[in-house]
C-alpha cells in the first residue's frame, strides 16, 4: 500500500470512508428507479438508503429533489450511475446468455443487488466481494425484506487490497471454467499497485470464454476538477468528498495490460451510451465524468459471433 491510499480499512460499514460510497449509488439506483423513462430499476435501493443512519434523509425519488434534474448530484450525477447500472446489467446478461460462463464475480459489489434483480440463467452463480462491513449491512436490510437472490449467492467479504484469489476459489469459484467480472466504481479508490494486481489477478484465474467490465478514470490530474458541480454538490449536500476518497496517484494502464495478456478489449464513454440509449449524462464544461471510461474485455476463443459489449440485450427483463 502506498502513503496516498485512502485511510479505509477492512472493517468499516457504509457509515464512513469508501463505505459510504455504496450508499450513494444505491440512492441514485432508487432515483433511476422512479423517473419515467428509467435505465434501470432497482426496488431494494431505496431500502439501504433508508436503513443507514447516513443516508436516511437522503431523496430517493426524482420528486424529492427540490431543484430536479438541475441538481447536479442527484439530477446528472444519479443518471450517470443510472446509466452505468443498466450498460452493467446488459454486460453481464450478455455474457452469461451468450456463452458458457456461468460464474459471476462482483468486485467491490457495495450494495448492488443485481443478484436479486436480474434474470439468471440457470446455473448461475454470483460472488459478491466486497468488505465485510457492508456486506453485513447489506445482508441485514435484504433479509428485512425477505429478498430471494434469482441465482445462487455467495458473498465473500474481504479486503481487495490484499491477496483475494484464495478466498473467491476457497468460496467455490472454479478458475478451470469461464466467468464473467465486475469491477463497477471500485479500481479509482485502489492503489495503481493493487489495481494491476486485482487485473493480474482476473486475469490468473480466467480461462478461455471469460469477460471482464470495469470502470476507469483517465484524467492525468482529478484535482483539475476540483471545482466541477459534481465534485462540490456531492460535498456540499451529502458531505462525500469523492477527491479525497480516489487514489490520485498515475494510474495503470489496465486495458493494455489485459490486451498484453490476450484478452480483446474495447474502450467506450459513458456518453456513448448516452447517444446509443438515448437519455444519460452528455459532456459538460468542467466536467467530472470527462475521464470516465467503460472497458469491456473478453478472452479469446469463443468471441467470434457474441454480441459487441453497447449491444443491448434482448428479452432482457
Ligand atoms: C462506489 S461503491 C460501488 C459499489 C457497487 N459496485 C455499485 O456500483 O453499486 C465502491 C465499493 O467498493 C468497495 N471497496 C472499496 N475498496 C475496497 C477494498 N479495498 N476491498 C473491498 N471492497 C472495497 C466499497 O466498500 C464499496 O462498496
Amino acid at each position: 500500500m502506498t502513503g496516498t491510499a485512502p485511510p479505509h480499512t477492512g472493517t468499516e460499514g457504509v457509515e464512513g470512508g469508501i463505505g459510504v460510497t455504496a450508499l450513494l449509488v444505491a440512492a441514485a439506483r432508487a432515483i433511476e428507479t422512479h423517473r419515467h423513462d428509467a435505465l434501470a430499476r432497482d426496488v431494494y435501493a431505496e431500502h439501504f438508503v433508508r436503513a443507514a443512519p447516513a443516508s436516511a434523509g437522503w431523496p430517493v425519488r426524482p420528486e424529492q429533489v427540490a431543484d430536479g434534474e438541475a441538481n447536479p448530484l442527484w439530477g446528472r450525477f444519479a443518471r450517470y450511475f443510472g446509466l452505468r447500472t443498466r450498460v452493467l446489467d446488459d454486460f453481464l446478461l450478455r455474457s452469461v446468455r451468450s456463452g458458457d460462463a456461468r460464474q459471476v464475480v462482483l468486485l467491490g459489489a457495495g450494495l448492488d443487488a443485481r443478484a436479486y434483480r436480474l434474470d439468471w440463467p440457470s446455473g448461475c452463480v454470483v460472488f459478491e466481494m466486497d468488505r465485510e462491513g457492508v456486506l453485513a449491512f447489506k445482508h441485514r436490510v435484504l433479509d428485512g425484506v425477505s429478498a430471494a437472490p434469482r441465482a445462487a449467492r455467495v458473498p465473500i467479504p474481504v479486503d481487495l487490497r490484499a491477496d483475494w484469489a484464495g478466498a473467491l476459489t476457497g468460496a467455490g469459484f472454479d478458475p478451470a471454467a469461464p466467468s464473467v467480472w465486475l469491477a463497477e466504481g471500485l479500481l479509482f479508490y485502489l492503489p495503481p499497485a493493487t489495481e494491476s494486481s486485482l487485473i493480474g489477478t482476473v486475469d490468473r484465474l480466467s480461462t478461455e470464454g471469460s469477460a471482464l467490465a470495469f470502470e476507469v478514470k483517465l484524467e492525468p490530474d482529478l484535482l483539475a476538477y476540483r471545482d466541477s458541480p459534481l465534485y462540490t454538490a456531492t460535498a456540499e449536500q451529502i458531505g462525500i468528498d469523492l477527491l479525497g476518497l480516489f487514489d490520485r496517484e498515475p494510474r495503470p494502464d489496465s486495458t493494455g495490460d489485459l490486451a498484453g495478456r490476450g484478452w480483446s478489449t474495447s474502450v467506450l464513454t459513458p456518453f456513448d451510451f448516452t447517444r446509443r440509449l438515448g437519455r444519460g449524462p452528455l459532456p459538460e464544461p468542467n466536467d467530472a465524468l470527462a475521464g470516465n471510461r467503460w472497458v469491456f474485455a473478453t478472452r479469446a476463443r469463443e468471441n467470434r459471433g457474441r454480441p459487441g459489449p453497447g449491444e443491448p440485450v434482448r428479452d432482457r427483463r
